[in-house]
């Protein structure tokens, strides 16, 4: 029988997800991610290989995604609340120096110890169908910290941040502050890339994952707190800190998302 974590992310797993956050407050939320990690329960939402969308995406669109920029540098990206880190390796496989963010330590400790393995001998699937190795590997380092907290990623500031179950992962009520924190630690002109999930949950729904329709797009371009249901009248006059520039159905996906996931890119004003 398989034991491949994405086929274990059943309407069960996801139940008893959202049973466990049901017990704690807004409050209590970052200590009720430390504790599945410290119990065992990544399997909740691991999928257990990188992004392919975003591997098609980088592969694809090397006039916006190089990883190197105009000056020559490296350009460096981020990946907060990364779980195990396959994206934060994918990326680096892809010439980027890339920071992984975790508030679990047990966490960043799987990511740091799988970064050192995959490094080594990476897999197939780090690796789309346009594949060309011309960049040198990037560096890959691991931060355990709070996403919200200025301290955990010390005045840094990022060319490229990918969100994939990040912004899902957290009460309705920290959307605003998600969006602020992402303008803040990218580059005039940087890219938040957002695998957007889950897209085909009814928005009454608990999380998490929380349903995320449209809560992307009034976020980062209306300038919203990302409460978009029960819907309410629009906020007339506001624009958000960033500008959608290419909003794509990714022709593969995780089998979670697959038919539904969107892949936005917006850039920070
Ligand atoms: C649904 S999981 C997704 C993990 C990873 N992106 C993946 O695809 O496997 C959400 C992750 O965010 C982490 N997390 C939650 N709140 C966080 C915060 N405030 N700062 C940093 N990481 C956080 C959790 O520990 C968890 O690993």
């Amino acid at each position: 029988m398989s034991t491949h974590p994405e086929k274990l992310q059943t309407p069960e797993k996801q139940t008893r997800l959202i049973r466990h956050f049901e017990k704690s407050s807004i409050e209590e939320h970052n200590n009720a991610w430390t504790n599945l990690w410290d119990t065992d329960n990544s399997d909740m939402w691991d999928r257990g290989k990188p992004s392919p969308a975003l591997i098609d995406l980088i592969e694809q669109r090397e006039d916006i995604l190089s990883p190197i920029a105009v000056d020559g540098r490296r350009k460096r990206a981020l990946v907060p609340g990364c779980g195990k880190g396959y994206d934060v390796v994918m990326l680096s496989l892809h010439g980027f120096d890339v920071v992984g963010l975790e508030i679990s330590a047990k966490g960043v400790s799987i990511a740091e110890n799988y970064a050192r393995e995959e490094l080594q001998t990476p897999q197939a699937y780090n690796f789309g169908s346009a594949w060309v190795n011309k960049f040198e590997r990037g560096s890959v380092s691991f931060i355990h910290g709070d996403f919200f907290q200025s301290s955990s990623v010390k005045g840094e500031r990022f060319d490229i941040i990918y969100d994939y179950t990040f912004l899902c992962a957290l009460h309705p009520t920290m959307r605003a502050q998600w969006a602020s924190r992402m303008a803040d630690l990218l580059v005039s002109g940087g890219l938040l890339l957002c695998l957007e999930f889950p897209l085909f949950r009814d928005p009454s729904l608990p999380g998490p994952p929380w349903p995320l329709q449209g809560v992307h797009w009034n976020l980062l371009a209306e300038g919203g707190d990302g409460i978009v249901y029960p819907p309410r009248p629009d906020q007339q006059g506001k624009t958000g800190s960033f500008e959608r520039k290419w909003y794509i159905k990714p022709e593969r996906s995780y089998e979670s998302g697959k038919g539904t996931d969107m892949l936005s890119v917006y850039k920070r004003k």
